[in-house]
């Protein structure tokens, strides 16, 4: 079964509760999921991963600082290409309309990019990715569960 890698920042529990419904939705269309926070994932479990998903808030106008750290270490991977040809996608919590959320997502979609990886953008709903707007409503936890369904369909057909 394929491993789908779910990596998060959160500090008052509203990325969090992306990542949780998006990790049931993902193991629901039958990959085995591990849920990570940003600052107890290892490079190793990254780099043994079928497909990656992360998801941070957004902080003035970008990922948060603990995300891109962990983007930044993800350098390690980026030599040996090791995840290269991946599916990878971002999820993003923000604080309002216009508060720049699609922008922080951009940029955690734009990293794993650089990376190589395939991602997963969405036609119907938020195009880089779920976003939400503080705490996840019922819009964005459905979206979340289609996000994931579709992401686990991308893992099972490159994994392969
Ligand atoms: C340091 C800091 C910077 C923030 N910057 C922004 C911002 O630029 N735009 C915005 O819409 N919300 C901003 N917010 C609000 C958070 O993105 C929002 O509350 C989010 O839901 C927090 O997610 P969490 O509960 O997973 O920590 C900021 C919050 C903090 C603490």
């Amino acid at each position: 079964m394929p491993q789908v890698l779910i990596v998060y920042y959160s500090h008052g529990g509203n990325t969090k509760k992306m990542a949780g419904e998006i990790a049931r939705s993902v193991e629901a269309a039958g990959c085995q999921v591990l849920v990570k926070k940003v600052d107890e994932v290892t490079m190793d479990e990254v780099a043994l991963a079928d497909g990656l998903l992360i998801g941070s808030p957004c902080y003035f106008g970008n990922m948060a600082g603990p995300m891109k750290a962990f983007i930044d270490d993800s350098i390690k991977l980026f030599g040996k290409g090791e995840l290269d040809g991946k599916p990878g996608g971002a999820f993003c919590s923000t604080g309002g309309i216009g508060g720049l959320g699609e922008v922080a997502l951009q940029s955690m979609v734009t990293a794993m990019m650089i990376q190589g990886m395939v991602v997963q953008g969405v036609r119907k709903g938020g195009h880089y990715g779920p976003l939400a707007i503080n705490e996840p409503d019922e819009r964005v936890l459905t979206e979340c569960q289609n996000y994931g369904q579709r992401f686990a369909a991308l893992v099972k057909r490159l994994a392969g």
